[in-house]
């Protein structure tokens, strides 16, 4: 099962990365990570605070012929490169994953740079049109999630109201601002299932997107 984590930019990929790998390890899955980012961060975040699992590197246009996932039961979760800059390598991830998401905040900023990018490729699309490299020629269902969502209700709503209305499957979890998360790399971590990111796990099983562990 191969999870591929998507933004146009930075809008908190890498953190929940992290965090969703020890969620889903803490849940009883067999893990793997990728870093499919030249920025090497997840990498290094593991580097400095020792993930329990591994994280591989793979930052090129031929991640779908290099990659060696897990088994059956087990979740790689891949942390790809900026879609704006590096889409071919979000193309060679397309092309054998099993689940899209889209991470970002919920701000008008991140909405249009993610629904109506001025200058790059819709992530949408990039997704859709996996499908004709795909064995199955389907492309792999699309979900949003919401990260670094403030108390403030009325911009959450409206955002979610502009999914909806465009058509994206998004997740009920909301990751919150959390200020133990001060920078991308380097902060340990502990209890993860326990937070947002367990509950995001429940979420992801009881959709049927996950197998149960
Ligand atoms: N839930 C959160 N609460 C508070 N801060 C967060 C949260 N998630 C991420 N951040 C912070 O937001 C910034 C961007 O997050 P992150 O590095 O994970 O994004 P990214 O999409 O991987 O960006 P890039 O790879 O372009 O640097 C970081 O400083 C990170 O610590
Ligand atoms: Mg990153």
């Amino acid at each position: 099962m191969l999870i591929a984590n998507l933004s146009p930019r930075s809008m908190g990929k890498t953190t929940d990365t992290g965090m969703m790998g020890h969620a889903f390890h803490e849940a009883g899955y067999p893990v793997q990570l990728w870093d499919a980012d030249e920025s090497e961060h997840l990498s290094q975040w593991h580097e400095i605070a020792g993930f329990p699992f591994e994280v591989k590197k793979n930052a090129t246009a031929r991640f779908a012929e290099e990659y060696t996932p897990l088994g059956e039961r087990g979740i790689d979760i891949v942390d790809v490169g900026h879609t704006e800059n590096h889409p071919h390598i979000a193309d060679s991830v397309l092309k054998v994953a099993d689940l899209a998401i889209i991470h970002m905040e919920a701000s008008m900023a991140d909405y249009q740079r993610m629904h109506q990018p001025r200058t790059s490729t819709k992530v949408e699309t990039m997704v859709r049109r996996s499908a004709l490299d795909r064995p199955s020629r389907q492309a792999p269902p699309l979900w949003v999630l919401l990260n670094r969502v403030r108390s403030n209700v009325r911009s959450e709503r409206e955002i979610r109201d502009l999914l909806t209305e465009a058509q994206y499957n998004v997740f009920t979890v909301k990751i919150p601002m959390l200020d133990e998360i001060k920078q991308a790399t380097g902060f340990p971590v502990e209890k993860a299932a326990r937070g947002p990111f367990g509950e995001l796990v429940t979420e992801m099983q009881n959709l049927g997107l996950v197998k149960n562990a």
